[in-house]
């Protein structure tokens, strides 16, 4: 019988297993381990664009969900400096979209909320950007609202990986950078996009949205009216 080699390395100073093709970050959730991440899902190909998975190795800076896991590493993962740092980015995605909590339909289940809340968030810190950003609501039972949209990419690797249908792109680069429908009218409603696709319900944060469901679930009951962020991070799974 073939046996899987097994390597080790050090996390916080925890010891974590882990196998061959892994990433840090793969071998952080296996031990139970939370680094904050918004942008990779279990099961879903990472792409490494949040940034908020930044962890240290020596004097270098990677981000998890990207690196490889490697015998011996020695990683931090929860200084002040990387949470520091995971603030500013969290409040840069803030400022970027139009983020205001109280009117949005996913406040109580966002996971940009939520890691605002895990990180200790008391303000934006930056000036709003003001980018004007299309809404889509062509379709009968899904809803793009771009001003929301932190570019996550998961509905982009969601459609093209799991549901086959390679509905969503990103187009452009920098602050240009928007999300697009693949379809012939670039419109929702000409794709074969469903609200039951794994595209459809990944979103993070309240930029794709199932109609007709807006706050159904009372306060109180929301994801992270009883959760972390660290909690459900750990649970994830595709599959
Ligand atoms: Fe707030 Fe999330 Fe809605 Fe943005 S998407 S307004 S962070 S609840
Ligand atoms: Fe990410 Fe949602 Fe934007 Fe898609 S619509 S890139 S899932 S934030
Ligand atoms: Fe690693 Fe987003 S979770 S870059």
């Amino acid at each position: 019988m073939m046996s899987v080699i097994e390597n080790t390395l050090r996390i916080d100073g925890q010891e974590i297993p882990f196998t061959p093709g892994q990433t840090i970050m793969d071998a952080a959730l296996a031990a139970k381990l939370y680094i904050p991440h918004l942008c990779h899902y279990p099961g879903l190909s990472p792409s490494g664009n949040c940034r908020l998975c930044i962890v240290e190795i020596g004097n270098r800076s990677v981000a998890a969900c990207i690196t490889p896991a490697a015998a011996s590493q020695e990683i931090h993962s929860n200084t002040p400096e990387l949470n520091q740092a995971r603030k500013a980015l969290t409040q840069m995605l803030f400022v970027e979209g139009d983020h205001i909590c109280p009117s949005c339909e996913k406040t109580g289940n966002c996971k940009l909320q939520a890691m605002a809340y895990y990180l200790g968030l008391l303000d934006d810190h930056f000036p709003p950007f003001y980018q004007r950003r299309e809404i889509d609501a062509s379709h009968p039972d899904i809803l793009l609202d771009r001003r929301r949209c932190i570019l996550c990419d998961l509905c982009v690797r969601a459609s093209s990986e799991v549901d086959g249908k390679n509905v969503f792109a990103i187009a452009g680069r920098g602050t240009q950078a928007h999300l697009i429908v693949n379809s012939p009218s670039g419109k929702l409603v000409d794709s074969p996009i469903a609200k039951t696709d794994l595209a459809a319900t990944i979103c993070p944060v309240g930029a794709i949205l199932i109609k007709e469901q807006g706050y159904q679930i009372p306060i109180g009951q929301r994801i992270y009216d009883q959760q972390t962020i660290r909690e459900t991070g750990l649970q994830e799974n595709i599959t």
